[in-house]
């Protein structure tokens, strides 16, 4: 999941490589690289860690020439240092690869065979020896490449520049996405459009298998067999601008921030609240002729489709089948042609969500989509789109689109229940009136910071937390625990609160805090049953509840958290941003990067 970028342009490439990654810096930040052509001559520099560190190198020591490649990494082969860091050269080229060359050792054994002498451990290395290597047998840029592609297995994007051709730069797609962007008497390669915003809103996304060559006149895309394709030029819409941090610390604090306000889009655009209803078209799936949902997505979108599956099952009486996608793809689920294939995903590009979603769309399943990014893989290859209108989401940790997903969903369910007849029309207003209040509680939720950046400070003294939920609340505890683990680095598990005395609970004394969440709802008393458990051997419990809730909690808590009281079907939003919050604020006092956590990346295109 690295990202990448091509300039043939007019002016000095060098500051504009480094300006696109900033925009791509989400999608790794282990070591970032540029490389350029001066007068015929290749260059490049590279660094360690964060882009700032690229940035700072390049205005010491900086580069010239007008035609470049710009890599930031997330490591997959090799460990994250200079000398591993794209763009990897040979006297004759330049490379950046974002993705998997998955027989890279078989690769990297024959050229070696042939002389070629590696300097990394990267798999990417063996793109440009094997380039190279057809370059020495005396082909030309086009054809040696040609030659190649064939010979890679795995996932990839890539882009190549050669020694002495100033007009020619050369790319490929298979899997992680890649565009081509169009300017005057120049050109533009790039992860995506937020990339190239600033350069130019006129883009064609290659699918995979193209490869293309473009020069500062045009480009001519490939497709697998060797064909001229046509790609559409599309206009990429609102990404002109690079999102920033407003007045808050983090892109995290202020996307917690702007959940009233997203969630509010979102809705409003599945939900008519002036008629009590669901908006006409807004679910266009005939979901009474649906007999399963078979879902899937990874991490924080898993959870949220966890949540769904209890919506669907109440509410529309419609089951629910979800699983990782990194298991499910390779689990050969029997899938009836009935059922409605569906993912979850923000940023429409996770390689396991992306093969699972192609394995159902060969099995002929329809296929839809909760996407946050409208121009992503995912939205492209599904028959039905679902946004979520969350807008640019920056911190790694997803936290907005958590949020926007479970709205998608929740309207989904009442849609199908309407569908299927499983709720009335009275129910249905119900419902609708119920979502339209999430903007107002999730406003009130926000007031609760001060008292939550307290308990933070305490919880980042520690150094394992238990989350603990029933019904739609355990998928919250698992969320919990995701997001307090990523940013903060404490070690954090969640669990269906009556798994508790099924072997965590031998966790529990004195040091170990136990977060409760239990609106009080049709699993309040037995969630309570299972908190005074945790308390009885010493945990210390924080409890997430409402008024009602804490009044009847008799049990003295470390902490309690207490929200207001509302319908049942909007606690798992409402009930996040607490959670989200506690997260945050431990992250800061334990000093850690909370947008961009260690080891990860907000983009995960390799399996
Ligand atoms: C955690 C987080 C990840 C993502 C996961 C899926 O805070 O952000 O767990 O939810 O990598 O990403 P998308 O939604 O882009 O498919």
């Amino acid at each position: 999941m690295c990202g990448i970028v091509g300039i043939i342009g007019r002016e000095q490439v060098a500051p504009l490589l480094v300006d696109a990654l900033k925009r791509l810096e989400y999608r790794g930040y282990d070591s970032a690289g540029v490389a350029t052509l001066d007068f015929g001559v290749l260059d490049r520099r590279r660094a360690e860690g964060k882009l700032g560190n690229l940035d700072k190198l390049l205005k010491e020591n900086p580069l010239g020439g007008t035609i470049g490649l710009g890599h930031t990494r997330w490591a997959t082969h090799g460990a994250p240092t200079v000398r591993n860091a794209h763009p990897h050269t040979t006297p004759r080229l330049a490379v950046i690869h974002n993705g998997i060359i998955e027989n890279f050792a078989e690769l990297r054994a024959m050229l070696e065979k042939d002389g070629y002498v590696f300097e990394t451990e990267t798999d990417t290395e063996t793109v440009a020896h094997l380039v190279t290597r057809a370059l020495d047998r005396g082909l030309a840029p086009v054809e040696a490449v040609r030659q190649t592609l064939p010979q890679l297995r795995g996932a990839f994007a890539i882009a190549i520049m050669f020694k002495g051709e100033d007009n020619l730069l050369i790319a490929a797609r298979n899997g992680p996405p890649l565009a081509v962007g169009y300017g005057e008497g120049e050109m533009y390669l790039g992860s995506d459009a937020i990339a190239l915003a600033p350069f130019t809103d006129n883009l064609s996304y290659l699918e995979d298998g193209d490869w293309a060559v473009l020069t500062r006149s045009g480009v001519i895309i490939y497709d697998e067999s060797g064909e001229i394709v046509d790609r559409p030029v599309q206009k990429s819409a609102g990404t002109a601008f690079l999102v920033s941090k407003g007045n808050h610390r983090h892109f995290m604090e202020k996307e917690i921030h702007e959940q009233p306000e997203v969630i509010s889009h979102t809705l409003a655009n599945y939900l008519d609240f002036s008629k009590g209803m669901i908006r006409a078209g807004a679910a266009p799936v005939d979901f009474s002729k649906v007999d399963r949902i078979a879902a899937s997505a990874c991490g924080t979108a898993y959870y949220a489709g966890l949540v769904g599956k209890y919506w669907f099952e109440h509410i529309a009486r419609l089951p629910v089948d979800i699983d990782v996608a990194s298991e499910f793809r390779y689990r050969e689920m029997p899938l009836s042609k009935n059922s409605l294939a569906l993912f979850v995903s923000q940023s429409g590009e996770t390689a396991d969500t992306l093969a699972s979603l192609r394995y159902c769309k060969q099995q002929g399943l329809s296929i839809g989509t909760i996407v946050n990014v409208k121009e992503s893989t995912m939205a492209r290859e599904s028959n039905t789109v679902f946004p979520t209108l969350a807008g640019p989401e920056v911190g790694v940790a997803s936290t907005k689109a958590f949020t926007c997903q479970l709205s998608v969903l929740a309207s989904l369910a009442v849609a199908a229940g309407k569908m299927r007849g499983t709720i009335t029309d009275e129910e249905e207003r119900r419902l609708v009136r119920e979502l339209s209040e999430i903007p107002r509680y999730a406003t009130q939720a926000l007031k609760l910071e001060a008292q939550i950046e307290g308990i933070s400070r305490e919880l980042s003294q520690v150094k394992h937390v238990l989350y603990l939920g029933r019904g739609t609340s355990y998928p919250l505890a698992l969320e919990g625990a995701l997001k307090l683990k990523e940013i903060s680095y404490i070690h954090a598990e969640g669990y269906a609160a009556g798994e508790l005395k099924h072997g965590p609970i031998a966790l529990i004394d004195e040091s170990m805090p136990v977060i409760v969440i239990a609106p009080h709802d049709r699993w309040f008393e037995k969630t309570i049953s299972n908190m005074q458990e945790a308390a009885a051997r010493g945990g210390k419990i924080i409890l997430i509840t409402d008024e009602k809730g804490a009044a009847a909690s008799t049990l003295k808590t470390w902490h309690t958290i207490v929200l207001p009281e509302m319908p049942e079907v909007i606690t798992p939003i409402v009930y996040t941003l607490p959670i989200q919050m506690l997260a945050y604020h431990t992250a800061v006092f334990m000093g850690t990067d909370v947008d961009q956590p260690r080891n990860l990346a907000k983009s995960v295109t390799v399996e």
